[in-house]
């Protein structure tokens, strides 16, 4: 068999180990292979048969130009009611397993157990409620479809959408939504738990805490620099805990499942790997994103000390009375603390960093961080993301750092992916070559740095409502022509090769 150079000409690959040819051995047998989707990305009915309002709901239909085009995830894939094609897909790539999240204000109309929409529970005034799919039913179907199938799935309880009652309260930077978030999520575990056995508590936490309370560019939209995020990061860590506890406690005995929650981070290189600032800038990169959630849980209940120590300098500086970043008790570090069952990593991309001097900023979390972004010119870029630089090799070597970090944990790589450009062509070669290259360091993950790497998920199975680029960037492995009102599910070239890797459980057909 042809063997593929393991550096190609613009140095996506990692160097060459030996003589060692990832396209020549197998993934582990057992390996998941999955594509990953959210709610309000792909379902729509937003108001549909009882569903309550998210955040996201209201950020967008507020307008304002924060979305591209205004665009909504109103109707988005048609997901709701096109189920049965979206099993097509799943079936068409041989999925081993298949993540997507609930919606909570779709199963809890406001947020609470005192209502919950179901067939027979009718809280509005509609004819005939037996015609009604419902939160509680629709779900019920997608994982009975699913297990009828062969497909695990691996259900996340939280993908940005708050239900808009609780954040009229706060959000995630009150206590309420963690009390709130534990009753749905033990909700969610008694009605699916006999069928789900992999659960994903939140989804990016950095995310939501730095786009949602930071920067505001996500929902819902709050900007509140050096105090937002850390306030509301701090409660997704609890939230999470809270409802990983509730899991081991009240159900894991009968329903013998996992729980993790999935983060996100880039890897970061120093600019200029022989100086020591760039160094130890490049270190709180990733301290300021995956360390910020993954040491406390994975490690020992606290954030990390360079955080700590980071923040405090900077706010004693700026003349706060204490540190703006808030202190977990002794309690709650022993209870947060080893509330993970696996870990879930979602991984894009690869940073260069530089060390930047802040003395004089105003208070934020970047900077706090000390550390600058560069461009790597060298580093082909998405087509449609701007902030997508596509580096494979950056993967392997965040993998290597959570398995030395991080007690060498189960990791599932819950997302990864590349975005085209709207209008996108079916023939994605360029695309697939990226996978293609990220596979190989995959490969090289797990039999040269015997990293315990258990699977791997596509962000996405369909191009969805990418947040605040609308319709505009488009990470399917099928495309969806949104101008059709029957939203039509057509493969990318990247489908079917990706449904040949999964049938070899291998780069090429010797592994079949
Ligand atoms: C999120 C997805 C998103 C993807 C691509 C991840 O941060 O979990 O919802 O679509 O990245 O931007």
């Amino acid at each position: 068999m042809a063997s593929a150079p393991l550096v190609d000409s613009r140095g996506l690959s990692s160097p060459v180990d030996g003589d060692w040819n990832p396209e020549d051995v197998s993934f582990p047998e057992q390996f998941a292979w999955g594509a990953a989707t959210a709610a309000y990305q792909i379902e729509g009915g937003w108001d549909a048969d009882g569903k309550g309002p998210s955040v996201w709901d209201t950020f967008t239909h507020q307008g304002g130009d924060r979305v591209f085009k205004n665009q909504t995830g109103d109707v988005a894939c048609g997901s709701y009611t096109l189920w049965e094609e979206d099993l097509k897909c799943i079936k068409q790539l041989g999925l081993t397993h298949y993540r997507f999240s609930l919606s909570w204000s779709r199963l809890l109309p406001d947020g609470t157990t005192g209502f919950i929409n179901q067939k027979g529970n009718c809280s509005f005034k509609i004819e005939s409620c037996a015609a009604l799919i419902q939160g509680v039913d629709y779900y019920d179907k997608v994982i009975d479809s699913l297990l009828a199938n062969g497909v695990t799935p691996v259900v996340t309880l939280y993908h940005f959408d708050l239900p808009q009652c609780f954040e009229d309260q706060g959000g995630w930077r009150s206590d309420t939504t963690v009390k709130a978030f534990d009753s749905y999520a033990q909700f969610c575990f008694k009605t699916f738990g006999d069928r789900v056995k992999f659960w994903i508590t939140i989804n990016e936490p950095y995310v939501v805490a730095e786009f949602g309370y930071e920067k505001g560019i996500m929902a819902p939209g709050v900007k509140e620099p050096g105090v937002g995020a850390y306030l509301s990061a701090h409660n997704l860590i609890r939230a999470h805990a809270t409802a990983w506890h509730s899991y081991d406690t009240l159900f894991r005995a009968k329903q013998a499942g996992f729980v993790s929650i999935a983060l996100n981070s880039d890897w970061a290189e120093p600019l200029n790997p022989a100086d020591p600032a760039d160094q130890a800038a490049a270190k709180r990169h990733v301290a300021f994103c995956l360390d910020w959630f993954a040491t406390p849980i994975f490690l020992d209940g606290d954030y990390p000390a360079i955080m700590k120590s980071q923040v405090s300098v900077m706010s004693k500086r700026q003349g706060c009375p204490a540190s703006r970043l808030p202190e977990f008790t002794e309690e709650e570090k022993m209870m947060i603390k080893g509330t993970a069952d696996f870990f879930s990593l979602n991984y894009y991309t690869t940073r260069r960093i530089k060390h930047q001097d802040n003395t004089h900023s105003q208070p934020s979390v970047t900077a706090d961080k000390e550390a600058e972004q560069v461009t790597d010119p060298s580093w082909p870029v998405a087509a449609g993301s701007s902030w997508l630089a596509v580096v494979p090799w950056g993967l392997r070597r965040l993998l290597k750092y959570i398995k030395d970090t991080y007690n060498h944990p189960l990791i599932y790589i819950t997302e990864n992916g590349f975005s085209l450009s709207d209008p996108a062509p079916l023939d994605d070669t360029q695309r697939w070559e990226y996978f293609r290259l990220t596979l190989q360091e995959i490969l090289k993950a797990i039999y040269i740095d015997r990293v315990q790497l258990k699977g791997y998920f596509v962000w996405s199975l369909l191009d969805n409502f990418e947040w605040t680029a609308g319709y505009s960037s488009r990470f399917g492995l099928f495309h969806v022509d949104f101008n059709h009102s029957a939203l039509p599910r057509v493969p990318y070239k990247s489908a079917t090769e990706y449904a040949r890797v999964i049938a070899n459980n291998g780069l090429t057909a010797s592994h079949g």
